[in-house]
């Protein structure tokens, strides 16, 4: 009965929503251990298509409980927004249950992710405008508030008045905004106390003592590889530890009770936002891609950028999380192509480099060195074994397979849960 983490090898939306809802009545916890509703996975189950934020996706499955861990931060109007429009489609929430240590993104650091990204101009990160950074420089600032603060009143006043201290100078005097009121903030984030309530727990004990009595604990990220904020392409990142290793911060369950280490990696690649991006296609190849792939985003509805196969940074991927499967998704939206390249190398200024470049300014001169691969014309959304995929589609998933580093467990070859070929099981 393994702890399992599951993470985005690229700049997110891997589809690591389907994959954590495939492993389903399985698993017994599903935890979200960073970021917050900058997060967008989409999860098809029969009919139905859910668009979640901020819950872990394990939120659709029956028996299963999720867990919001320590390393999240938390949007409490988006968080009870998104629980009562499940609840109206029919899906039991009660079960989530919500850290005590988790921050709470408060009203003015959305304002403040806002007017930063404005004033940035031509340099802006294209960040999702949710408050996210400005919260986690909160928290290491030691200024952030928690939600075991929101249960006593007098310190939630004095630690929002603590916050507000500079950021009203800096919105006054820098941004040109209204100053923002330590009482307006202070009766919101109370309004949520008592729904809040009963929903939080001491998640890191509570995580400890089912994998003690042998439970299956499923670690979701939000976000991915390269969007984390050590090991991605920063500063065109989020805020947040996106790789595995986040699982253990943002949960309290330590390094040596993780038995696996699972990576959804996109068949092609796509990044939402500014910031480097080697493979981008800018041309009609680009834009087919965006459309048959239907690449838009879930949280902004942003056009996603779009490109090949990138295996530099899948190997870089499997490496920095530590990475025992991968789920490749979306082979499906590669079929009907002559050819499909990927990219094995960058040439960084005339030198070859098989590994991600140390440096920023490499990594914004690399230019991709392709090897292609022959392609496929028939529709594969039907294939359930990897023998009923085409020949030359088994060699793309072998190749990468041979150029990334771990082996490929699971295929997706369409949106929906049955639409997925099994190689080997992510919990066995
Ligand atoms: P996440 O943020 O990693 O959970 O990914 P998103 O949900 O933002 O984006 C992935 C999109 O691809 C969603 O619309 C999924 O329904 C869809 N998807 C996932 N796996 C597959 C697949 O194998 N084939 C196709 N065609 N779509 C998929
Ligand atoms: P999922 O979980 C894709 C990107 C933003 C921006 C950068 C910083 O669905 O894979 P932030 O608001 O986090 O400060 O923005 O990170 N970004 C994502 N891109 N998928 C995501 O989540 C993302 N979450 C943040 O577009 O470039
Ligand atoms: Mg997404």
């Amino acid at each position: 009965m393994p702890a399992i983490v599951l993470v985005g090898a690229q700049w997110g939306d891997e589809g690591k929503g389907k994959a954590t809802d495939l492993l389903g009545s399985r698993v017994d916890y599903v935890v979200k251990f960073n970021g917050g509703n900058n997060a967008g996975h989409t999860v098809v189950v029969g009919e139905e298509q859910y668009a979640l934020h901020l819950l872990p996706s394990g939120i659709l499955t029956p028996g299963c409980t999720p867990v919001i861990g320590n390393g999240v931060v938390i949007d409490l109007s988006v968080l009870f927004g998104e629980i009562d429009g499940l609840t109206a489609r029919g899906v039991d929430c009660s079960r989530l249950v919500v850290s005590a240590n988790a921050h709470v993104i408060a009203p003015y650091n959305r304002t403040v992710d806002k007017v930063t990204e404005r004033f940035l101009g031509s340099r802006k990160l294209g960040t999702t405008g949710r408050g996210i950074g400005p919260t986690y420089s909160d928290k290491m600032n030691r200024v952030g508030i928690r939600v075991q603060d929101i249960f006593d009143p007098h310190i939630l006043e004095q630690k929002i008045a603590g916050a507000l201290d500079q950021k009203n100078h800096l919105l006054v005097k820098v941004y040109n905004r209204r100053a923002i009121a330590v009482a307006e903030v202070c009766e919101e984030l109370l309004g949520y106390a008592e729904r809040l309530r009963p929903m939080v727990r001491d998640t890191g004990l509570e995580l400890s003592t089912a994998l003690d009595d042998g439970r299956t604990v499923l670690f979701e990220a939000g976000q991915a590889t390269m969007l984390d904020v050590d090991h991605g392409t920063y500063p065109f990142v989020t805020s947040s530890n996106a790789t595995s290793g986040g699982a253990c911060t943002g949960s309290g369950v330590p390094p040596n009770r993780i038995d696996r280490v699972t990576a959804v990696v996109k068949a092609y690649t796509t990044r939402v936002g500014e910031g480097p991006f080697p493979t981008e296609l800018l041309d009609a190849e680009g834009e087919t891609l965006r459309r048959t792939g239907g690449e838009y985003g879930t949280t902004t509805g942003r056009p996603r950028r779009c490109g090949w196969y990138d295996s530099v940074v899948a190997r870089y991927s499997a490496r920095v999380n530590g990475v025992t499967d991968f789920v490749l998704t979306k082979l499906d939206v590669l079929s009907g192509r002559d050819r499909v390249p990927v990219c094995v190398a960058y040439d960084v200024d005339g030198v070859r480099h098989d590994e991600m470049p140390m440096t920023q300014t490499d990594f914004h001169h690399a230019k991709p060195v392709y090897e292609d691969f022959a392609g496929w014309s028939e529709d594969i959304s039907a294939c359930r074994r990897f023998e009923d995929l085409p020949k030359a589609a088994q060699e793309y998933v072998e190749a990468l397979e041979r150029l990334s580093g771990s082996r490929i467990s699971v295929i997706g070859v369409g949106p929906q849960r049955d639409a997925t070929i099994v190689r080997h099981d992510l919990l066995g």
